[in-house]
């Protein structure tokens, strides 16, 4: 790098931050920003009088932006420095030793979010602000008196800054992505942003309904005389926050290593985003010793996990047909390797989305890979264009059929029940694991046995035998054996897998669970009104069973006949106990596993549900209990122990 590549990359460090951090709308990666970062660094390291005070390395943090009055912080808002690999952590555990030889290490998740300082005065939350600049935030109080998790009173009299991340939950940012897709608006990137949006909202009643979570990490001003990191976490947790996933206090490497791998690896599992792991020194004294430099402590370290946001680029869009008719666009993307899995394809939601985000072949996008959940395009990084980039049309005939495609709300479908496609898709439903879980019907064998004709439907898979299969291309004798078997154990399964494998819209696992619960074999008669009184099904779905079953009434009689689905046993009615006719929610890790419990539950006569409402009676909780513990305490619901609920038995 030279001085000009070096103010250069700072206009460009800038620029990003700003998107980043006033404008909640990241136009890069962290990880292509961390790197321009580290050598912006290394340069001014090695060039310290061409050091300029508008470096992004002098500046403490996030920054400020208008709409809230400025609050200082009674202490500063430190940030971290990142380590991204092994050799590190030997760097900066040597570097941190050589303070300090004799110190262990608090590790716990760094949670991806957006920072936040709590004032406590006489045991009352006074003032919620922002991390701001480091020293001068954003008053946000009332905004902050929304959020569940972050208690209005505590058992602590003295003033006391308690820090931590607001955090959006994964299943809670799909909610509000889902419906603001549903409702045309533009999705949130990712996690962080919708947290971080929704914290700076000027009307606290959206901020509300956003579901925040505050998870704590540390403290600012206090007179809190522990001798440990830990132990002062633990006070803090006591005061009615939240604890993280997992902590650990380990002494040095090996161990810091270790717990490392494992947050990284069940990372997935976590409620919230992590984007790494956060090293501190346990020791308080030893903290105090080490101190700060200009921008962050000593004492602590941020070892970053691998990243699944990464930058490439759209070669394709292509056209998706599902059984439902829905036609989805799928963007084909340069290969990129997001730990460790090469992803070349990206959902697009729909042909709204990519009008709104304006996405072309040939653009630059950012794609983030999380869990399981298949990679999606989050950003199109518009400012990098080179002007051959090349506009999508939004197609007017399926892809597969030709035929012509109607526009219902914001998805495009195809209106041929007959389209090729529907009906290979709704073949391989019809064999998935949450339908009846046939082995062996994969895409290449449903569009072999389509295409031979010799499947029409899914009722003429059960007329294949080994003859006619022996006839098509590619099938010998023990693949042809493998399927046939296959086939045969789809017979005699559970009857709410036989109706989720009818693909009736709307109607998904859970709903087609209640359906069988309810009304077995003879949910083919029941009325409007019967449907929509079981839990959790509304007009929408209702109208759409008794749509499904006038139409397929003949498939529905001709499959029941050939699989012999098992009708769900009515239960005997349970003894009286005190679990009888209630309704009770799980929640945190028990000495069984949940289905165990549920079901021991259910036969003493309760009704276990999902979520936790006014109407729950119990919530059984487990170690590690999170939201749910919350929201029950709120509600006034009765809340037991694992043991006390087999003691009450
Ligand atoms: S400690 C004294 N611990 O990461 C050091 N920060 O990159 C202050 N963060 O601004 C920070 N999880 O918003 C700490 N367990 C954790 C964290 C955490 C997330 C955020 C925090 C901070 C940023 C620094």
């Amino acid at each position: 790098m030279n001085n000009t590549e070096y103010k250069q990359a700072m206009q460009t460090l800038n620029l990003w931050s700003k998107h980043y951090y006033v404008l909640d709308d990241p136009i890069t990666t962290d990880e292509v920003y961390d790197k321009l970062y580290h050598e912006v660094v290394e340069y001014e390291e090695s060039n310290p009088n061409e050091l300029d005070k508008n470096s992004p390395t002098q500046r403490v943090g996030d920054m400020i932006s208008e709409g809230f009055t400025k609050e200082p912080h009674l202490s500063r808002m430190w940030s971290l420095e990142d380590i991204f690999d092994k050799e590190g952590l030997d760097k900066w555990l040597t570097k941190t030793y050589k303070l300090d030889s004799n110190i262990s290490f608090y590790c716990e998740p760094k949670y991806d979010g957006a920072s936040l300082n709590l004032i406590y005065e006489n045991g009352v939350l006074v003032k919620g602000v922002t991390r701001g600049d480091g020293t001068i935030g954003e008053l946000i109080t009332r905004n902050v008196k929304t959020i569940k998790s972050i208690p209005l009173t505590i058992e602590h009299k003295e003033t006391i800054e308690i820090r931590g991340e607001i955090v959006i939950f994964k299943d809670e940012f799909e909610r509000i992505n889902k419906r603001r897709l549903h409702e045309g608006e533009a999705v949130f990137a990712n996690p962080r942003n919708a947290a971080a949006g929704s914290l700076r909202q000027l009307d606290s009643s959206v901020t509300a309904k956003r579901n925040l979570v505050f998870l704590p990490y540390g403290v600012g001003i206090d007179t809190l005389k522990y001798k440990y990191l830990s132990d002062k976490m633990e006070y803090i947790y006591s005061l009615g926050f939240r604890k993280p996933p997992q902590r650990a206090v380990t002494q040095g490497y090996d161990e810091i290593e270790e717990i490392y791998k494992v947050m990284n690896r069940d990372r997935d599992s976590y409620d919230m985003m992590l984007d790494g792991m956060v090293v501190k020194v346990n020791e308080i004294a030893a903290q105090i010793d080490m101190g700060y430099t200009v921008k962050v402590p000593r004492f602590s370290v941020a070892y970053k996990f691998p990243a699944v946001e990464k930058i490439t680029t759209v070669k394709e869009i292509i056209l998706q047909v599902g059984r439902t008719g829905a036609v989805t666009p799928v963007a084909i993307v340069e290969p990129t390797n997001i730990d460790g899995v090469v992803v070349e394809r990206a959902t697009l939601h729909n042909f709204d989305e990519i009008e709104r985000k304006d996405i072309r072949l040939g653009d630059k996008v950012i794609i983030l890979r999380s869990g399981d959940v298949i990679p999606k395009i989050i950003k199109v990084l518009t400012h990098e264009r080179s002007g051959s980039e090349v506009k999508v049309i939004k197609p007017t005939k399926c892809p597969v059929c030709e035929s012509e495609l109607l526009q219902e709300v914001v998805l495009l479908k195809c209106q041929n029940l007959e389209c090729d496609a529907r009906v290979v898709n709704s073949i391989m439903y019809f064999a998935s694991k949450p339908c009846l879980n046939i082995d062996g019907l994969g895409v290449k064998i449903v569009e072999a046995l389509f295409k031979s004709g010799l499947v029409k439907s899914v009722v003429d898979l059960f007329d294949l035998d080994l003859e006619k299969l022996l006839e098509l291309e590619g099938f010998k004798e023990k693949k042809s054996q493998n399927l046939l078997n296959s086939l045969k154990n789809a017979k005699a399964q559970d009857y709410w897998r036989f109706i989720n494998a009818l693909g009736i819209e709307h109607v998904g696992e859970v709903a087609s669970k209640t359906l069988a619960e309810n009304f077995g074999f003879s949910f083919v008669t029941a009325t409007k009104e019967q449907i929509i009184e079981c839990e959790g099904i509304g007009e929408e779905m209702a109208e759409s069973v008794l749509k499904f079953v006038r139409v397929n009434a003949e498939t529905i009689t001709k499959l029941q006949t050939i699989l012999e689905p098992l009708e769900p046993v009515k239960r005997e009615e349970a003894k009286e106990n005190p679990f009888k006719g209630k309704t009770v929610v799980l929640t945190g890790t028990m000495s069984e596993s949940r289905g165990v419990i549920k079901e021991m539950i259910e036969t003493l006569g309760a009704k276990v549900s999902g979520s936790i409402s006014k109407k729950t009676d119990f919530l059984i909780y487990g170690e590690d209990a999170g939201s749910k513990y919350d929201k029950a305490e709120k509600l006034g619901v009765k809340t037991l122990t694992e043991g006390e609920m087999r003691e009450l038995i």
